[in-house]
């Protein structure tokens, strides 16, 4: 059994490492590590590259010791010393080699993981900031998983790009001397092979990026895929579709393994080519030391220092075509991951935007022309104004725009033309995070997060004191079914809060707002999955709550919002009639129809 228990008690850090995010990451996986190498791990970088270079001048150390001390073995003329300080010297380059590999990996483990953090902390920044529209276009589980994979896939990278870098710099240089040194004839040959080995080997990599972003996409399409699937376990369950899920899975999962077994194919290919090429030059390496040392032009030291050192080069550059697929695949994971998470934000704070500053609570709506990106056309030249103040009860048939109505008054989405003002503040030049601290809003499907009762009533004001918590539960009649549970406020609610009825889920959210205490208050549907006694218990707390404040409250249940100032029946976008309960009634239309239908019985 998972335990919730550790849910139940948030407690954030007070200080984050970084500002918030003002401007947006770089989208290109280069520019992008090299944001974060730059911002604070350039020391790091070179540090593990030190670490691993000397780990690598080490590893060459030893050809030229183990030559030595064949060399005095052989009693070679000119090795006059002794060969126990030749061979106490191999085993000390061995110890050396050691120590420093593992300083690098621990060191790199540090980096890695503090770097990782880092990424994770200001990719889900970002992600926070996207508009609705980018969250109903996207499998929500799929994007935490892309953070972490634009994480790990990063800081892959740089252990790759840095330690290569830094052992081939060592090799090269360090063989190239000798090579230069003890077969000068070689080392234009050796040089010019290891260009061409290095641009083949590029271009070949190039065309693996393209399979690992191939293969990276059908990954995230099949997690995105099971993630829904496992989100809606109830519905899967209810229409026991367990078996048809699976099969739905399938083609994803053959998808996606037929784009990895693509890029494992381009790899081995590769891999094969320069495994062959790297063997086709050691070989012939060795086969000029090998001449070399029977005609006597070199020591058999030398030439031992030779092969090992060959073999040095050879190993190291296998290892690099091996490496090659582990860097492009993780080059194409984090290319897709950044595409993905940095998509740039919809709804921005226009440079220089202002704080909201709501006095009165009046709102005006000026030529309001709205859409959705599919083309549903919601309002059009639509105007209203709101006193301050003043109580909206808003009434109308399903889909005629009442909930988008609260959307765009949170600025949600982007208009097509129109204003829409709050105290004579256009909503368009205010910050966003100051308008829906202007709110208090009771949303049609309150969301709840899978943490502690206490923590989801204090998400309005996560500073709120215990006493203030209570008040709030208890006015919204929550302390009723929380303090009967044995954990009380520490009762994790589970995810999207369905360890709660609908009708509790509803009184946690007004709670919320009851704390919020913000001066515009939007109740939409807010009593809805209440019994008529709760529901009457509550509307006293809420019609307390309202006075001093502008209310949009939307219903279907009439008899919630007949007590309002003035009811605006909307349909089809338009307002088509508006006035108080009574005047409604009488004048016999739209209003008056449903009201008849309600008292007739019908809801
Ligand atoms: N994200 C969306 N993309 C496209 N169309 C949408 C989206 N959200 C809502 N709609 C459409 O916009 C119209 C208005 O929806 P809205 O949710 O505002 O209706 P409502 O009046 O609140 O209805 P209800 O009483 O059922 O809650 C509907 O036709 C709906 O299908
Ligand atoms: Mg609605």
């Amino acid at each position: 059994m998972p335990d919730d228990s550790r849910l139940s008690v948030i407690t954030p850090t007070t200080n984050p490492d970084t500002p918030p995010l003002v401007g947006a990451l770089p989208r290109t996986p280069f520019a992008f590590i090299w944001h974060y190498m730059r911002g604070g791990f350039r020391g790091h970088v070179v540090l593990m590259m030190a670490l691993i270079a000397t780990s690598s001048a080490v590893d060459t150390g030893q050809s030229y010791v183990l030559g030595q001390l064949v060399n005095t073995l052989a009693h070679t003329a000119g090795s006059s010393v002794n060969p126990v300080a030749w061979f106490a010297a191999l085993c000390a380059t061995w110890l050396t080699g050691y120590l420093f590999t593992h300083a690098y990996s621990t060191f790199t483990n540090y980096t890695q993981m503090t770097m990782r953090a880092r990424i994770h902390d200001e990719l889900f920044a970002y992600l926070l900031g996207h508009a609705p529209r980018y969250f109903l276009d996207q499998a929500s589980g799929a994007l935490a998983h892309k953070i972490r994979v634009a994480a790990q896939s990063s800081v892959t990278v740089i252990d790759y790009v840095g330690s290569n870098l830094a052992k081939f710099a060592v090799l090269f240089v360090v063989t190239g001397l000798i090579i230069a040194r003890n077969a000068p004839d070689l080392i234009w040959l050796s040089m010019a092979f290891l260009i061409g080995f290095t641009a083949l080997s590029a271009f070949m990599a190039q065309r693996l990026r393209g399979y690992a972003k191939a293969s990276s996409i059908a990954s995230s399409e099949q997690t995105a895929r099971m993630s829904d699937t496992v989100a809606n376990w109830d519905v899967v369950r209810g229409f026991a579709a367990a078996d048809f899920e699976r099969r739905t899975l399938r083609p994803f999962s053959d998808r996606e393994s037929a784009a990895f077994i693509d890029l494992r194919l381009a790899a081995t290919k590769m891999r094969l080519v320069l495994h062959t090429l790297s063997f086709g030059f050691l070989a012939w390496l060795a086969w000029n030391a090998f001449s070399a040392a029977r005609t006597g032009t070199i020591t058999v030291g030398a030439f031992t220092m030779l092969v090992t050192l060959f073999m040095l080069v050879a190993g190291q550059i296998r290892t690099f075509g091996d490496q090659l697929f582990v860097y492009f695949e993780h080059l194409g994971l984090l290319s897709d991951a950044l595409d993905t998470v940095l998509a740039p934000h919809e709804i921005v704070d226009v440079p220089g935007a202002v704080t909201l500053q709501v006095t009165r609570g009046a709102i005006d709506i000026h030529d309001l022309n709205f859409a959705y990106a599919d083309g549903t056309t919601v309002f059009a030249d639509f105007n209203l104004h709101i006193a301050a103040g003043e109580r909206i009860g808003l009434v109308g048939p399903s889909g005629a725009g009442k909930s988008t109505f609260i959307k765009l008054l949170r600025r949600q989405f982007p208009l097509r033309t129109g204003r829409i003002l709050i105290d004579g503040q256009d909503v368009a030049g205010v910050t966003w995070d100051s308008l829906h601290h202007s709110f208090a809003e009771v949303p049609q499907s309150p969301g709840m997060f899978h943490r502690s009762v206490r923590d989801n009533i204090a998400y309005s004001r996560p500073d709120a004191s215990e006493a203030e918590i209570v008040a709030a539960a208890k006015m919204a009649h929550c302390h009723e079914f929380i303090s009967v549970r044995p954990t009380g406020y520490d009762s994790v609610v589970g995810e999207k809060g369905m360890k709660l009825s609908g009708g509790e889920r509803q009184r946690v959210a007004i709670a919320r707002a009851f704390l919020k205490n913000a001066p515009v208050l939007l109740l939409d549907e807010a009593t809805s999955s209440l019994d008529s006694e709760a529901e009457h218990l509550i509307q006293d707390a809420l019609l307390a709550l309202m006075r001093g404040r502008t209310v949009i409250a939307i219903a279907h249940r009439l008899s919630t919002i007949m007590h309002m100032d003035r009811i605006l029946v909307l349909d089809g976008g338009k307002i088509v009639e508006q006035g108080r309960h009574e005047d409604l009634r009488r004048a016999g239309g739209v209003y008056a129809k449903l009201w008849q239908h309600q008292a007739g019985g019908f809801i």
